[in-house]
């Protein structure tokens, strides 16, 4: 049924305009008839940061920024839905337009800003420190502030421990960090005792392989295929100076069940997707959970816990992606 959902609306879809388009999927998405998902492979369950995950596919945010729509995602097979970034009061975000297609390089360009409606019609909150289309924001990344933020964070975490229970803190960072930034962002994030990190955004940089180079020079954050291989090794950097002290949401350009067991293999337990779904259509997400599953089955493993990280060393001793 998503399969031919897909064929129907995917042509619509890329022909509107970009956020008209997104606009029109997540209306589509609140008309979705409370149908029960599918029960998954129990060998894709993931138990990360005092949470069970039915499968280890979520919705990366900024897709469903004032979750409207997650338990409708939830239904389509996800395993999880990041929503936000929210923001305490509700905000517009920057002028349009500010959500660009790179259609051959299967790529999107987004400069869409805070745009939600507050932290008081969203229910739950995800909170987000970087988000580099926004100046100034890139700051927090830096050391003292960052580790200012987390004690804030953490603090105000343990004031609503009693009414709200045990919420985990997740720090999601720039994939165009040096790996002297990297270095001091693990090594704070450790010592706070967060809970995660999500590695990573958007990437400032525009690879020389893009296709479509003129629209290529909007501002904005890059994501999709070409960010693939740039976050792949930032997450491998970062499993590498985590030790195991906590686990890590891999996303970036992952567009296909290989793209998500190499993610996974770089130190991904749980990953995340947004762009390809604008190019693959939503019927991705069963595609990689069916790969993931018969890759554990054709290697006689029970878990994708078993594989996390398996190429951590070996990615962090390549050349660096360009
Ligand atoms: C239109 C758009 C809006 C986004 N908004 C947010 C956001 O509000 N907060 C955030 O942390 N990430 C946001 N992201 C980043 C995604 O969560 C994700 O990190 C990035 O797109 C890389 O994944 P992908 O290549 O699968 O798209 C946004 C991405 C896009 C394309």
């Amino acid at each position: 049924m998503i399969r031919a959902f897909d064929a129907l609306s995917l042509p619509l879809l890329r022909w509107l305009d970009p956020e008209d388009a997104h606009r029109l999927a997540i209306q589509g998405l609140r008309l979705l008839p409370p149908v029960r998902p599918r029960t998954d492979d129990p060998k894709l369950a993931v138990r990360a940061f005092g949470l069970n995950f039915p499968n280890p596919v979520g919705m990366a945010a900024g897709f469903d920024k004032s979750a409207e729509v997650s338990d409708a995602l939830l239904r389509l097979g996800f395993g999880f839905v990041e929503i936000g970034t929210v923001t305490p009061k509700p905000q517009v975000g920057n002028p349009r337009p500010r959500l660009f297609r790179l259609e051959r390089d299967e790529a999107v360009i987004n400069r869409m800003g805070f745009n939600n409606d507050g932290g008081d019609a969203v229910l739950r909150r995800t909170v987000n420190v970087s988000w580099p289309n926004t100046p100034g924001l890139r700051n927090l990344q830096q050391s003292a502030a960052l580790d200012d933020l987390l004690a804030k964070v953490i603090d105000a975490r343990e004031r609503v421990r009693q009414s709200a229970g045990d919420s985990p803190v997740l720090l999601k960072v720039a994939p165009d960090l040096s790996l002297t930034e990297l270095d001091d962002v693990v090594h704070i994030a450790r010592s706070r005792r967060i809970d995660g990190m999500i590695v990573g955004n958007t990437t400032l940089a525009r690879p020389s392989t893009l296709r479509q180079q003129t629209r290529a020079k909007e501002q904005g954050g890059l994501s999709g295929r070409p960010l693939f291989r740039l976050s792949t090794r930032m997450v491998a950097e970062t499993y590498v100076r985590a030790e195991g002290a906590f686990p890590l949401v891999g996303v970036g350009g992952i567009d296909s069940g290989g793209a998500a067991l190499t993610k996974i293999r770089a130190g991904a337990s749980l990953i995340q997707l947004y762009s390809s779904l604008i190019y693959r259509g939503l019927h991705l997400v069963e595609d990689i959970k069916n790969d993931l599953a018969s890759t554990l089955l054709r290697t006689g493993r029970d878990s994708l816990s078993e594989i996390v990280g398996a190429d951590a060393a070996t990615i962090t001793a390549e050349d660096w992606p360009v």
